[in-house]
């Protein structure tokens, strides 16, 4: 029998062998280099060498493209966009909206999201909610204000729940338990996908209509989304041809910045001395008048608190590609069409990289100590040519919002046990994260 959507992580069954093959590299003193285990029918090698990731993500990127399997998951849902296409495209559309990313556009939206993300906690401490609902709604304006000029504002409850109905048809399970990252589809309910997918592209198809029959340009993301799909095909495009482009930016842009703001939440009402440091830190900031878009830099704890569980929860906790030929690594050949993963959140969690890896200590990320992380052990944005465009935008936005948050509240984990995680497309915890959020007394406020 399908589960239903309510189905939690601990009754999903993990029906294969994968995990024997895994078993033993979260151990201290674990030496392998790879692991080969078997997903949607496919040998999936499973690195854990950064000069084997280095190799297949940037070296010989060009042997590898995306999963076909993951993308046959997300392709009801997101069907065709340019963003994610293979080869030249991409690389264009990255040249093209380059510059909405760029340091001084960032600035720019700092005011924008402070200002929205205190207008939506202004009440936070009106009895317990979920945390993650609360960061992916802000999130969401937070989205169409800087990049889509408020196009998504009118809709983000559609949009929010199509794309809830997404998450639940499909869900993904790490195979070692809570700690272990590496994670496969046990439970993909194709009608509801169906269903949810076609509500969240005919609202994402209504936002572009109205779009296309604007006459002044706002240069904005969609404007130069809509001129990339014009200069491909030479001529006018539709509506429908847009929808794959802005859905993959809605998901890309909002889910993965509000796990990440959910999930410190809940790590730092878990931690008593973190969570003074970065209320003090704050403090001292916003009382000093700094403006938004230098919070970043001037709250170099709270960003390391951002880092540090973009480590433990990793909003990405897997990236794959398939090899287009043969290829080989020391020791290890690799047939063609075999999958290579790079599994993060395992990685962010093995001994061989990280002091105590099981704990929240966000000083790893301080300048001084993060030059001694290993590169490419720790890989939140993924790595190579298909790093994610919004990392900058992403952390930035993720440390205001924050910043935000603690200046006026303290977090108090509201739950039971520890929030389960679960693949949901992104990392987000199985059943949310109950909040409390005690009103801070003092002269901060
Ligand atoms: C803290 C937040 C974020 C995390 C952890 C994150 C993580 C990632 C990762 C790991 C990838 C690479 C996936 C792969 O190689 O298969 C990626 C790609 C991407 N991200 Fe992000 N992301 C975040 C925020 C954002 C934001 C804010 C935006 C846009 C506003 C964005 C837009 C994208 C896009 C468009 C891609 C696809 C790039 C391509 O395929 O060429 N991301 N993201």
């Amino acid at each position: 029998m399908m589960p239903s959507p309510t189905t939690r992580a601990s009754e999903l069954r993990t029906p294969y062998s994968g995990r024997a093959a895994l078993e033993g590299v979260l151990a201290e003193g674990c030496e392998m280099q790879h692991a080969v285990i078997r997903q949607y029918g496919t040998q999936t090698i499973v690195l854990l060498e950064p000069s084997s990731i280095r190799h297949c993500f940037i070296t010989n990127a060009v042997n590898y493209r995306q999963a076909a399997a993951r993308k046959r998951l997300m392709e009801p849902v997101l069907g065709e966009s340019i963003l994610t296409g293979e080869g030249d495209i991409s690389v264009k559309v990255r040249q093209q909206i380059a510059t909405l990313f760029n340091r001084p556009a960032l600035e720019t939206y700092a005011a924008r999201i402070r200002e929205h993300a205190e207008a939506a906690t202004g009440d936070l401490d009106d009895g317990v909610g979920d945390a993650a609902a609360m960061t992916a709604r802000i999130a969401l304006e937070n989205l169409s204000l800087t990049l889509f000029s408020g196009a998504l504002s009118d809709h983000v409850e559609d949009l929010l729940s199509a794309l809830d109905a997404v998450y639940d048809a499909m869900h993904g399970l790490p195979l070692l338990g809570e700690e272990g990252g590496v994670a496969y589809y046990p439970h993909v309910d194709r009608p509801a996908r169906q269903d949810a997918a076609r509500r969240l592209r005919q609202v994402v198809h209504g936002i572009v209509e109205r779009r296309l029959a604007e006459d002044a340009p706002r240069g904005d993301l969609l404007d130069r989304l809509i001129g990339l799909r014009r200069d491909a095909a030479r001529g006018d495009v539709s509506a429908e041809q847009m929808v794959g482009d802005v859905v993959t930016f809605i998901i890309a842009g909002h889910e993965t910045t509000a796990a990440t703001v959910a999930w410190a939440l809940f790590l730092l009402s878990r931690d008593a001395v973190a969570l003074a440091r970065a209320s003090a830190e704050t403090d001292r900031v916003v009382n000093d008048g700094v403006p938004p878009g230098e919070w970043p830099d001037r709250l170099p704890f709270l960003l390391a608190c951002v880092e540090e569980t973009q480590r433990l929860y990793p909003p990405v906790p897997v990236i794959t590609r398939q090899a287009i030929e043969d290829d080989a690594l020391p020791g290890l050949d690799i047939g063609k069409g075999s999958v290579v993963m790079a599994p993060v959140r395992l990685i962010h969690r093995m001994h061989r990289y990280w002091d105590q890896p099981g704990r929240f200590r966000p000083d790893r990320f301080l300048p001084g100590n993060r030059e001694q992380i290993e590169r490419y052990s720790y890989l939140p944005f993924g790595l190579g040519p298909r790093m994610c465009i919004g990392a900058a935008f992403g952390n930035r936005e993720a440390t205001i919002m924050l910043a935000v948050i603690l200046r006026r509240f303290r977090p108090r984990y509201a739950g039971g046990a520890d929030p389960v995680p679960l693949l949901k497309v992104v990392l987000r915890a199985d059943n949310g994260i109950p909040m409390l959020f005690e009103r801070r007394q003092g002269p901060q406020r």
